[in-house]
């Protein structure tokens, strides 16, 4: 019947917990290569040393400027902060739109758009005669081999300007600010927005060692013993590192989880082969695998009176806000068609409930991996610890965490069912990686002082 079709497709996003425990097991066995020299260069999670070497203390101060490049919105910021009381952060900002032209532009063009935005900004702000220190939060792989360098590795997400792959990041926008001989910065930290969110969250909660986004991409960074990580010098204390578990399964080993329209979806996308992980659990991809879903089931004649429509047929018209509205339980059917016809789509009521499961099927499975994923986290953290239970926080960002009615409760009880042995908690992070960004600069000028 055709209901034994739907549910049919539906059961190949179901994962049993043994399957979770299967994924879970394969994230550890990658962190571990990430993390070891003759490992490193073929793991699909590339485990990148931050130099960044500990959370904020509170005796960080200073005024700052902030770039925050990667997610939804580029913002600048400034960020004063005050020693004391904790929350005695300032911060003022203004978001500015990359337009696609530029995302997939040339690494020039890139570059000399976001020195053109921060200068309006210190215009704005009126301060294009001081020189700040500046945080640049890039939410992309670098390899770093210091706080202020980093080349990147490859571009994620929707981004794929030329020129900049292999190259220094901050070198980059240096270069830029050159060009435009207008006003000097001083950079002083690369930061990616897993860490940035750590930190942020980790001025307010020093038990916090971890940072999640679950955005329009998906990543983790979590504070790891230096001895463990081959790549860095010295056996001392810690070093946050950033996982970049996105790629996660670029080596074929979670292909048994895969179906068809992960598949797809990866073929279209901007970087096919790549980020197999982060195609299954983020925002800029969740409503990508609905589309191709509603595709196919349309083309079977179940969904839609069989007629694919060109909007159907439309990249990204799925995105990260309609899954959330669509899988409200506040939401009546009616509200799921009428969001649907915005989208021009035509549904009938039984349409409405397909779509509806459709949606709900491929965000708990974005769940359950990130938690599975954060099981073997928090599971390597303890055993670092050698601690039979640890207790710790992660700080969250995201579109997807932040705004989805049910992603943040199934990724909690995942991480609960999987890994027992830790209590884990969730504190968002209110005002971005921008702060955090600020909170490094700060730790990194501290440390260049005591240098010196
Ligand atoms: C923001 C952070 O709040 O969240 C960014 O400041 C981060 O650094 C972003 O990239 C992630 O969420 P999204 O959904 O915008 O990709
Ligand atoms: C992508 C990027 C990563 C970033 C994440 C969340 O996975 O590669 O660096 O942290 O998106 O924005």
């Amino acid at each position: 019947s055709q209901r034994k079709e739907i549910d049919d497709t539906l059961a190949t996003f179901t994962l049993s917990t043994t399957q979770l425990q299967e994924v879970k097991a394969k994230m550890r066995v990658e962190l571990e290569r990430g993390l070891k020299k003759d490992t490193h260069p073929t793991a699909s999670v590339k485990m990148l040393p931050t130099y960044v070497y500990r959370t904020p203390d509170g005796t960080e101060r200073g005024k700052y400027l902030a770039l925050d490049l990667g997610g939804t919105n580029f913002r600048v910021l400034v960020v004063k902060i005050r020693t004391g009381m904790r929350n005695s952060v300032r911060m003022y900002n203004k978001i500015y739109a990359i337009p696609l032209e530029i995302m997939q532009g040339t690494g020039e063009e890139l570059f000399d758009h976001i020195v053109q935005c921060i200068s309006d900004f210190l215009d704005y702000m009126g301060m294009k005669n001081t020189r700040l220190p500046l945080g640049f939060t890039f939410s992309f792989p670098c390899n770093q081999t210091g706080i202020d360098k980093g080349d990147l590795v490859s571009w994620t997400k929707g981004f794929k300007a030329t020129d900049c792959e292999g190259y220094d990041v901050v070198d980059m926008l240096r270069e830029a600010i050159k060009r435009r001989n207008e006003f000097d910065l001083d950079i002083v930290a690369i930061v990616n927005d897993t860490v940035g969110t750590m930190m942020t969250c980790a001025y307010e909660d020093p038990k916090c060692q971890i940072g999640l986004i679950a955005g329009t991409g998906s990543n983790v960074c979590y504070m790891e013993e230096m001895k463990n990580i081959e790549l860095v010098e010295g056996d001392e204390g810690q070093m946050c590192v950033n996982t970049e578990w996105g790629g996660f399964g670029e080596n074929d080993n979670i292909e048994d989880i895969r179906t068809r329209y992960d598949r797809e979806v990866d073929g279209g996308s901007l970087n096919p082969g790549k980020q197999r992980f982060e195609k299954m659990t983020s925002g800029m991809y969740l409503g990508e695998i609905v589309r191709q879903i509603l595709i196919d089931l349309t083309k079977r004649g179940l969904l839609f009176r069989g007629r694919i429509t060109e909007r159907l047929k439309t990249k990204g018209i799925f995105e990260t806000k309609f899954l959330s509205q669509i899988e409200s339980d506040r939401l009546a059917l009616l509200q799921v068609r009428s969001i649907l016809q915005s989208l021009g789509l035509d549904s009938t009521c039984d349409d409405s409930i397909i779509v509806k499961e459709v949606c709900g099927a491929v965000s708990r499975r974005a769940a359950q991996l990130c938690g599975a994923g954060m099981a073997a986290i928090v599971d390597k953290i303890r055993e670092n610890r050698g601690l039979d239970h640890l207790e710790i926080t992660v700080g969250v960002d995201g579109t997807l965490y932040k705004l989805h009615p049910h992603f943040s409760t199934i990724l909690k009880d995942t991480v609960r069912e999987l890994a027992p042995n830790c209590k884990v908690d969730f504190i968002l992070s209110e005002d971005g990686s921008g702060k955090g960004a600020a909170l490094i600069t700060a730790v990194a000028r501290q440390h260049m002082q005591e240098q010196i």
